[in-house]
């Protein structure tokens, strides 16, 4: 992983307050339903976040080759939304765990309301990827949408994912990248501070680091120009809900991350920010070892 000198050493606490505490801001101007991840936009004139943002779930189920009876994991799951996609489109079953208790109980509650189709059954869980409350070999796929990035001890929720993953099951992910070591305080504060992340991999280091807990890489792509493209979108829908409010805090928020949206697509254009989708593999038992 890629400290560097300056970088902060976020605890999960200081994750899991972030997250608890900016839930309601991000409801009012990111998206209603709680999505909280990087969209696939179709070309530079779109935009659309929340089917860009759909189009990045659909990539990450079809590449890890979600069908009818999967048993699915999300972790780092937000507000769910991702599981809800895969259980009113195939009939899945799974579990969703975020360190957030706020995104969790918004979960659970949306969960209530929705009338899922048969053969379709969901749990949420409050905890964190570094220990994860489920039996080994539970899941025939973990997925996750930029979450990872912010678990302070990677090599440790690696291990979990491997170890609560299936022989032969699939681990399909997106994630934010830290492409290079040394970062400017610029990008540490708009960037890296800002949502309490203190370092991160290269796409290079990603590979290394998903070999070392055990898994065969099977896709590792970089698809930067997409979180620029949708920090655009969202600086300008933050700028113009801050005009429309009548809270004086909600509107100071909402211009700070404004702001903050150009100097993240500078640091992008920095290589200082990136962003990629991964699929690894847990080998299959060999006979010898099923029988
Ligand atoms: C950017 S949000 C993405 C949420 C969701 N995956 C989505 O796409 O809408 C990152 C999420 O990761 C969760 N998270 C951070 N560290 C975690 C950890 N150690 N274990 C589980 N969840 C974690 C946060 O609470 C937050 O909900």
């Amino acid at each position: 992983m890629r400290t560097g000198p300056d970088a902060a050493a976020f605890t999960e606490q200081d994750v899991s307050a972030f997250f608890d505490q900016t839930m309601a801001t991000y409801l009012n101007f990111w998206d209603s339903e709680g999505v909280l991840h990087t969209g696939i936009f179709d070309g530079e004139q779109d935009e659309d976040y929340r089917a860009a943002a759909a189009r990045t779930s659909d990539l990450i189920a079809r590449e890890a080759g979600i069908a009818a009876g999967a048993h699915v994991l999300d972790v780092g799951c937000g507000c769910g939304n991702f599981l809800f996609r895969l259980a009113a489109e195939t009939a899945i079953t799974g579990a969703g765990l975020d360190l957030s208790v706020e995104r969790i109980k918004f979960a659970r509650a949306r969960l209530g309301e929705l009338d899922l189709p048969e053969g379709s059954d969901i749990t949420f869980w409050h905890g964190s990827a570094t220990a994860m409350p489920f039996g080994d070999g539970v899941f025939s796929h973990v997925v996750s949408q930029d979450a990872l990035f912010l678990v302070p001890d990677k090599p440790r929720s690696h291990r979990e994912v491997f170890r609560v993953l299936r022989p032969g099951g699939t681990f399909a992910f997106s994630d934010f990248l830290q492409p290079r070591p040394d970062i400017s305080a610029r990008a540490r504060r708009h960037v890296y501070d800002r949502v309490r992340w203190s370092s991160g991999y290269s796409l290079l280091d990603y590979q290394v680091a998903l070999a070392s807990a055990g898994f065969d890489v099977v896709l590792a792509r970089s698809l930067d120009g997409q979180i620029s493209q949708t920090y655009r979108v969202l600086g300008k829908t933050a700028r113009s809900r801050a005009s429309e409010t009548g809270d004086p805090a909600a509107r100071d928020w909402m211009l700070e991350f404004a702001r903050s949206c150009g100097e993240i697509q500078a640091a992008i254009g920095d290589g200082e920010f990136g962003w990629g989708i991964f699929v690894a593999r847990k080998p299959a038992l060999r006979d010898s070892e099923a029988r």
